[in-house]
């Protein structure tokens, strides 16, 4: 099952799919790992795999939706059945987006509907929550706001800070990633026109 992976940063989420890949247990083959940022982490990890990769530098592009028109043409002729965004970091422009609709999943740090955007993990300390976690879910135009196909959870602690929670929560995210991207390539797991279903029921 040909996947992409779209990264800005540390690509652990990149380094995951590809454990579970050389595992056994995520039938994937990566077409691309693409990203905005030419020093991130995430093209070494896929560069150390023997996975082709993309540097696309959004300045020299006229607008937003240039580059990201651009990067998805380039994405799209590696022909993945599914894009998958671990950590990048941009806002992505509707029409760049639509053709991937159902084909295109994004992990985000929040329970959503709460918390789209940055900071989530401050935000979840600063609004008082008792828990905290992370989401799956297909890419509309709407930032962090497709539907969801699966969550993790954790309990925020005394003593909680950003960092902490991000740290506790990462693993749960990787396994999240993986488990979402596993049953998409098994064909369980898709978006219709009602929403996302599972094994033919809605989710
Ligand atoms: C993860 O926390 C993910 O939820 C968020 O960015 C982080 C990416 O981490 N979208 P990494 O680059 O995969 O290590």
């Amino acid at each position: 099952y040909p996947i992409a992976v779209l990264a800005s940063g540390r690509g652990s989420n990149l380094a995951a799919l590809i454990e579970a890949q050389r595992a056994g247990a995520l039938p994937v083959a990566f077409t691309l790992v693409a990203s905005d940022k030419a020093d991130a982490r995430a093209l070494r990890i896929a560069e150390a795999h023997g996975i082709p990769t993309l540097a696309l530098d959004p300045r020299g592009y006229a607008s937003r939706r240039d580059y990201d028109l651009d990067l998805f043409a380039r994405i799209a002729a590696t022909r993945p059945a599914l894009v998958v965004l671990a950590g990048f970091m941009r806002i992505l422009d509707a029409d760049a987006v639509a053709p991937w609709h159902g084909r295109m999943l994004n992990i985000h740090p929040s329970l959503l509907p709460k918390y789209r955007g940055l900071h989530t993990h401050r935000r979840v300390l600063e609004a008082g929550d008792a828990e905290h976690g992370s989401s799956v879910h297909f890419v509309t135009a709407e930032l962090d706001g497709g539907p969801v196909v699966a969550q993790a959870r954790i309990a925020v602690a005394a003593g909680d800070t950003p960092e902490t929670l991000a740290a506790r929560l990462l693993p749960l995210e990787h396994r999240l990633l993986v488990a979402s991207v596993a049953l998409i390539a098994a064909g369980r797991l898709g978006l219709g026109a009602d929403g996302p279903w599972l094994d033919g029921r809605p989710l």
